[in-house]
């Protein structure tokens, strides 16, 4: 089939995978924690003559369709890369755009994901987001925090080594406070002051787009998982593309330094 239509059909017909596949899928055991660097959005706009921001709106509703599908394939944990620390960086009307998108998301889709008993994290440093962006954000964490089905962990405002900086500091504080025992610091400890405290590591990252590098994403956090990459940009994913991701998971064998 030629590439363009193998795109439209996936992005037609893919909501519609059959059940059995998905069964299938499922007792192979899928991941339990997936993080995606959603990259690509601007490049889909431009390639169609359309503004970046277009390219944003269309991967708003892309990240709408994989919540509902990780959440159909029973994933405990869906972390998105939608804005990180050096995305500031960007012309004031796309950052204003892209602050903007959480508020219409949350505005759209929050009854769903209350209805489907999901759990609204966002992960990042929420004290610098304009005030419209940071009650929608906080009253989604506020309205789910009693779910217990999937967690959507929206990593916004996010950069790997900031988090990192900060739980030192936390620890630190800890320490001349009295609240942490004296003696060695252990990865655990550390860990605990991480944005990601109470979650598994990721089993898989997926980026799309093309491009082969973390982006200040979860550097401790990946330091064992498993990474898939695809030139698809990320308004074009499909339920398709996540399930190829997912069986290439299936078929690695996962060591950790040992046999
Ligand atoms: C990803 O798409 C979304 C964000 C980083 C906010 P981009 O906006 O980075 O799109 P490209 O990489 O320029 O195509
Ligand atoms: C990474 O994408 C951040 C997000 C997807 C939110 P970027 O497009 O910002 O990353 P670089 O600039 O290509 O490394
Ligand atoms: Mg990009």
């Amino acid at each position: 089939m030629k590439a363009i239509w193998k795109r439209w059909f996936n992005k037609n017909a893919s909501a519609y995978i059959d059940s059995e596949s998905i069964e299938e899928m499922k007792d192979a055991g899928v991941p339990r924690h997936v993080a995606i660097i959603m990259d690509g959005n601007g490049r889909w706009a431009n390639k169609r003559s359309l503004p970046r921001v277009a390219g944003h709106y269309e991967g708003m509703k892309v990240v709408q369709r994989m919540t509902r599908f990780a959440d159909r394939v029973g994933i405990d944990i869906l972390t998105l890369y939608a804005f990180s620390t050096e995305n500031w960086k960007r012309p004031e009307t796309e950052v204003d755009y892209l602050m903007k998108l959480p508020v219409e998301f949350l505005d759209k889709f929050l009854p769903e994901l209350i209805e489907k008993n999901v759990r609204v994290n966002i992960m990042g440093e929420l004290e610098k987001l304009p005030k419209h962006t940071r009650n929608a954000v906080e009253s989604a964490m506020n309205e789910t925090k009693e779910n217990t089905g999937l967690v959507l962990n929206l990593a916004f405002n996010y950069g790997s080594r900031a988090e990192i900086v900060q739980a030192a500091q936390y620890i630190l504080d800890d320490y001349k406070q009295g609240r942490l025992p004296e003696g060695p610091l252990t990865e655990e400890m550390f860990s605990s002051h991480l944005m990601t405290k109470d979650m598994v590591d990721p089993d898989l990252l997926i980026r799309t787009s093309g491009e082969i590098r973390l982006s200040n994403f979860m550097l401790w956090q990946l330091a064992y998982s498993e990474f898939w990459f695809t030139d698809v940009l990320w308004p074009d994913f499909s339920e398709a593309d996540f399930i190829e991701a997912i069986k290439e998971y299936q078929r690695r064998s996962r060591r950790y330094g040992g046999l």
